[in-house]
């Protein structure tokens, strides 16, 4: 019944510009702060702390090239570090767990905006209450433009549409249940799209790019649309993921998308006139409980009627762009296991809490790293994103599923590591120097200390 939000996008206070240098640099600030949200009719309201007061936060339309630094003021009611997911950041200003900003306090993080066009987006990153700082609303969308993909005619303005999904669980008061307490995972049974539980978008009979992000703390999602009359699937085009456009659109039914994982997609509406169609979710997927409605996701009514606008609405281009794939590599350079021992979350035995050892890797700065990634505790999934690089994903064994064939077109940062999989991922460690961050995006695991370090250095080791 409800309508789908789109975050409103968020506007620059002003720019800077160096005299000597000609660089621009926009400004901006947002403010962590406590809102209601009505979710249940007659019930409680949820008590939400989001970016501007609102979940998703405001969104931000970068252009590449054009740096930035954004103010974060800390008026909510815990400590919050921002990590801008999908951003060659430097160190200092990637949301290192322990680097909070105290509640009354702010920080300044500069936004390098150097890579190509891509679907980022910022959330919280504070040590062990990550979890809970998420999903009570402290994420939103950074989207990144370029002039190569603004040239390729796909769908854009209202008909280029950011997705936000998350699943969360409700007291039976009407408030939102607290994950805090928990050590495995929250599934939750209730899925909500850019805030929304369930909602529906008025769509024309036209084609629509979609911006997936998977932004529950614990839930996989593996989508697909349905025609609600005939129940008959809709194909559609995966045309973009964690670092921006894949090589070429790849048609499917159906597209696995884990936590922090962005998969864009262009749907046509043009042959539904009049018609609903379902985004649903497969039962089954990885190791997630179900429950009644977790297999519904959203709906989409086309209008029935001639499209408003028929600008943007050809075929995505076959190409799509050169992605600039690392030179090919197998041989494994590091290995790294994702365990459960003794109730804990590690990788290798090792927890982000033991300070002396959480540096697990030094790679030297430009190096091209195969790194295999193992999930060695049984039947969990284990998302695993590393920061600062884009990787490909070059093979995915032990488990059920191969690599995906949308998955052998992109560039990444998050990979999902499914129950009993092995997975090897492939990166050029670069462009900075500096220790940073690599997890699993399940953010109750991540808090629960499946977190470690690498250093990357200009020295040898
Ligand atoms: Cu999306 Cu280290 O996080
Ligand atoms: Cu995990």
């Amino acid at each position: 019944k409800n309508p789908l939000p789109i975050p409103p996008v968020k506007n620059k206070i002003t720019t800077y510009t160096n005299t000597t240098t000609g660089i621009s640099i926009d400004y901006y600030e947002v403010t962590i702060s406590e809102f209601e949200q009505q979710i249940y009719p007659g019930k409680k309201p949820a008590k939400l702390i989001g970016y501007d007061g609102i979940s998703p936060g405001p969104t931000f339309m970068m252009e590449k090239g054009r740096e930035a630094v954004v103010r974060f003021i800390n008026k909510g009611k815990r400590e919050s570090a921002i990590h801008l997911h999908g951003s060659y950041s430097r160190a200092p200003f990637d949301g290192w767990a322990e680097d909070t900003i105290k509640v009354g306090e702010y920080k300044d993080y500069y936004y390098p905006n150097g890579q190509s066009a891509r679907t980022l987006w910022y959330h919280d990153h504070a040590e062990h209450i990550t979890a809970q700082n998420a999903y009570f609303g402290q994420a939103g969308f950074y989207i990144l433009h370029d002039p190569a993909e603004d040239a390729l005619g796909l769908p854009n303005g209202k008909y280029d549409v950011p997705l936000g999904l998350s699943a969360k669980q409700y007291n039976s008061d009407g408030t939102l249940f607290d994950p805090i307490s928990e050590t495995t995972s929250l599934y939750g049974d209730v899925i909500h799209v850019n805030g929304q539980p369930w909602p529906y978008l008025t769509v024309e009979p036209r084609k629509y790019r979609f911006r997936l992000l998977d932004a529950s703390i614990s839930r996989t999602f593996q989508l697909y649309l349905e025609a609600v009359t005939s129940k008959k699937k809709v194909s559609f085009q995966v045309i973009a993921s964690d670092a921006g456009l894949i090589s070429k659109p790849i048609t499917t039914d159906n597209l696995y998308i884990s936590m922090a994982e962005r998969w864009e997609i262009v749907v046509d509406f043009s042959a539904y006139k009049g018609q609903s169609i379902d985004m649903r979710n497969s039962r089954d997927v990885g190791a997630d409980e179900d429950y009644n409605s977790s297999d519904k996701v959203m709906r989409f009514n086309v209008l029935n009627s001639a499209p408003v606008s028929t600008a943007n609405n050809g075929a995505p281009p076959s190409p799509l762009r050169t992605v600039p794939f690392p030179p090919p590599k197998t041989k494994s350079d590091r290995n790294f296991k994702f365990e459960r021992t003794n109730g804990e979350w590690r990788i290798n035995g090792v927890a982000f809490a033991d300070v002396q050892n959480r540096i697990l890797a030094k790679p030297q700065r430009g190096a091209l790293e195969v790194w295999t990634l193992e999930n060695s505790s049984g039947g969990w999934s284990h998302p695993i994103h590393v920061h600062l690089v884009d990787f490909r994903v070059i093979s995915r064994t032990s488990g059920k599923r191969g690599v995906q064939t949308y998955e052998a077109e992109a560039l990444k940062d998050v990979v999902w590591l499914g129950p009993n999989e092995k997975v090897t991922v492939l990166a050029q460690y670069a462009p900075w120097d500096g220790v940073y961050m690599f997890h699993c995006h399940n953010l109750i695991h991540e808090d629960h200390d499946m977190m470690a370090a690498f250093n990357v250095t200009s020295l040898s080791n």
